[in-house]
């Protein structure tokens, strides 16, 4: 898919102040810093699009980004600070989950993982939970110019095998790095053929 067009909507705080009508919406979710507002920059080609930070907790309202002048993208705050209670059911903030969950024209969320890293609990949990929700979504490894295809592999295969613990089937995940701009037709083909799909099944 060709990106003619890439703007800013809106910053909302809450749902209710989110983009009326009926386009459709990809959104971007993941640990603070795992690199969502990048990968946003990194698809639409647009360096400053969505505000990266160094530091984590950059991104805190959803942000909508008009594509093409018919489809959103939508940058997300990072979950992560949030303390995960004993009974291992993670706090996500309220701004997420209301909007995951409330979002109508939620076509798929994109969870973003930091490739250079083991499974961490906080990212299986929040896979897990938005299955036991039926929310649509696919994995994105991220950050993947930071390590070796080897070590990767292997994350990537303890990550499988504990989301197997639970799922019966692995979602689609794609493989990406912003600073090397890997992944990116892969994963804008998918929203393509996504947007399609609907089209054809309506
Ligand atoms: P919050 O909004 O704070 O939740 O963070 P975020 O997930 O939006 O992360 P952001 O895109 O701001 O990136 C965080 C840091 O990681 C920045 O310093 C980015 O430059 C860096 N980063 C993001 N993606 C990549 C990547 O693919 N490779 C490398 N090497 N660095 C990356
Ligand atoms: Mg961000």
């Amino acid at each position: 898919m060709i990106i003619k067009s890439a703007t800013f909507e809106k910053s909302s705080t809450k749902i209710s102040e989110c983009p009326t009508g009926s386009r459709p919406e990809f959104a971007f979710i993941g640990r603070s810093n795992v690199g969502k507002s990048s990968l946003i920059n990194m698809l639409t080609g647009r360096n400053s699009l969505a505000k990266t930070s160094v530091s984590p907790g950059k991104t805190r309202l959803i942000n909508h980004f008009l594509i093409n002048n018919h489809w959103f993208l939508v940058d997300l705050p990072g979950y992560g600070y949030a303390k995960v209670s004993k009974s291992m059911k993670a706090d996500f903030s309220k701004i997420i989950e209301n909007y995951i969950l409330k979002s109508e024209n939620l076509f798929c969320l994109f969870v973003l993982i930091d490739s250079r890293l083991e499974p961490q609990d906080i990212d299986i949990t929040f896979i897990n939970w938005c299955g036991t929700k039926g929310i649509p979504l696919v994995i994105v490894y991220t950050k993947t110019d930071k390590l070796s295809a080897k070590d990767f592999n292997e994350n990537k295969i303890k990550v499988e095998a504990k989301l197997l613990e639970t799922w019966e089937e692995l979602p689609t995940s794609f493989i990406s790095s912003s600073v090397k701009k890997s992944g990116r037709d892969e994963i804008l083909d998918f929203i393509h053929f996504s947007m399609n799909d609907k089209k054809v099944n309506n």
